[in-house]
């Protein structure tokens, strides 16, 4: 596996594979990685000739208050990870190699990226779809791999890349979880014991949602509020949000009709975690 940190070196290793006919598969990461990232590695190997991995802690969709620097790092490991996934590049760039000094170009997917996470995360999305599009024009893939875990970042790049007519397909991978349904998370490390087992709340109130859309229940406001009776029963746990929203527009449904993602955010101490599950009827 090459690592590569400059932007030079890798646009060349990608360009030169693309030229001979071959497909570049590519994992946008912050590191840190667990399960939930290696099933997209291992989808994009499967997939494609080769395979490029980043890892890169983006400062610009970090809030001012939020964990940028405390956001969790282990390049070592990590690279044992992507090594044995068989990655063939890791791509680990510095902040300035990715943004100089006077860098003044953002991305911003417009009314998206307002819902959800983006009502409290404000210019989160801009940050994700810059650096994404930058990422892009960087490594050149075929396809680019993205969780379902982070529902509405799929969405947004999805938008981007028809929007601004990207030469690339999306791939949109499952929630990968934890044997008792915790949906992975690199930030599940900030979880004291008690929080851990408090978090399991998240997705025993996603599947009673899922159960009770099995069972009849259309109506979104019935589910809302089970589900966000479920969640504050945990004395640690506070509900940010809890919505059901179209899976394409994020637009709130009252009903529904065939599909709606529920999508929940909470804060467990001061960890912020998301999940969400598609309700099928
Ligand atoms: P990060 O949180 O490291 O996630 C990288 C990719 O892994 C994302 O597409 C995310 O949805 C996916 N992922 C995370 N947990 C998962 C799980 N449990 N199951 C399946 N997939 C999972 O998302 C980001 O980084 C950044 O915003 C990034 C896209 C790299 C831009 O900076």
């Amino acid at each position: 596996m090459k690592i590569f940190t400059t932007i030079d070196e890798i646009r060349a290793w990608s360009n030169e594979h693309k030229r001979g006919g071959k497909t570049v598969g590519f994992v946008p990461t912050m590191g840190y990685l667990h399960r939930g990232h290696v099933s997209l590695i291992e989808a994009s190997v499967e997939e494609n000739n080769y395979t490029i991995v980043s890892i890169f802690v983006n400062p610009t969709q970090f809030g001012p208050n939020e964990d940028l620097d405390k956001y969790p790092r282990d390049i070592t490991k990590d690279t044992e990870t992507t090594k044995n996934a068989g990655v063939d590049v890791l791509f680990v760039p510095l902040v300035n190699e990715i943004y100089p000094k006077d860098y003044s170009t953002f991305v911003n997917v417009e009314e998206i990226s307002d819902y959800l996470c983006g009502s409290t995360r404000l210019n989160h999305f801009k940050g994700v779809a810059t650096v994404v599009t930058k990422l892009f024009n960087i490594c050149n893939p075929t396809k680019a791999y993205f969780g379902q875990k982070d529902y509405q970042q799929a969405v947004v790049i999805q938008r981007m890349v028809r929007d601004l007519n990207m030469d690339l397909t999306v791939v949109v991978c499952p929630i990968v979880r934890e044997a008792d349904g915790l949906a992975m998370s690199s930030r599940n490390v900030y979880l004291s014991h008690e929080e851990r087992a408090q978090s399991l709340s998240i997705n025993i109130s996603l599947k009673m949602a899922s159960k009770l859309v099995d069972l009849g229940e259309r109506n979104t406001v019935n589910l809302i509020e089970k589900v966000t009776s479920i969640l504050e029963e945990s004395d640690l746990i506070s509900v940010e949000y809890v919505e059901v929203v179209d899976v394409k527009s994020l637009h709130r449904v009252d009903k529904i009709e065939s599909r709606a993602v529920l999508a929940i955010a909470v804060k467990i101490g001061s960890t912020r975690l998301i999940d969400n599950i598609i309700l099928e009827v």
